[in-house]
């Protein structure tokens, strides 16, 4: 590789590294177990526009059972639409 090319090599780093890490365990794990939702999925509709979770519930239907994992949702609406608010 010559050298001007090694000069523009932007170190890779994942953007979630810098995420609490209620976002980064157990992505492939049902974390709505009612409707047998993906913690990804949600995560997937959270970062697609959904803001709350009305909105994550019409689009992955998490929370529509009896509303036990509200909670986890709502954290991680916290988590990614307002991250300056983590401590
Ligand atoms: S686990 Fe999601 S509604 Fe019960």
């Amino acid at each position: 590789m010559c050298k001007k090319k090694q000069e523009l090599t932007i170190p890779v780093t994942n953007p979630l590294d810098k995420r609490p890490p209620i976002l980064k365990k157990n992505l492939d794990r049902n974390l709505c177990v009612c409707n047998e939702v993906l913690k990804m999925d949600i995560i997937n509709a959270i970062v697609n526009g959904a803001t709350t979770v009305e909105e994550v519930k019409e689009q992955t239907y998490a929370t529509d059972g009896n509303g036990c994992c509200t909670q986890q949702v709502e954290r991680l609406i916290e988590c990614l639409c307002w991250p300056e608010t983590q401590e």
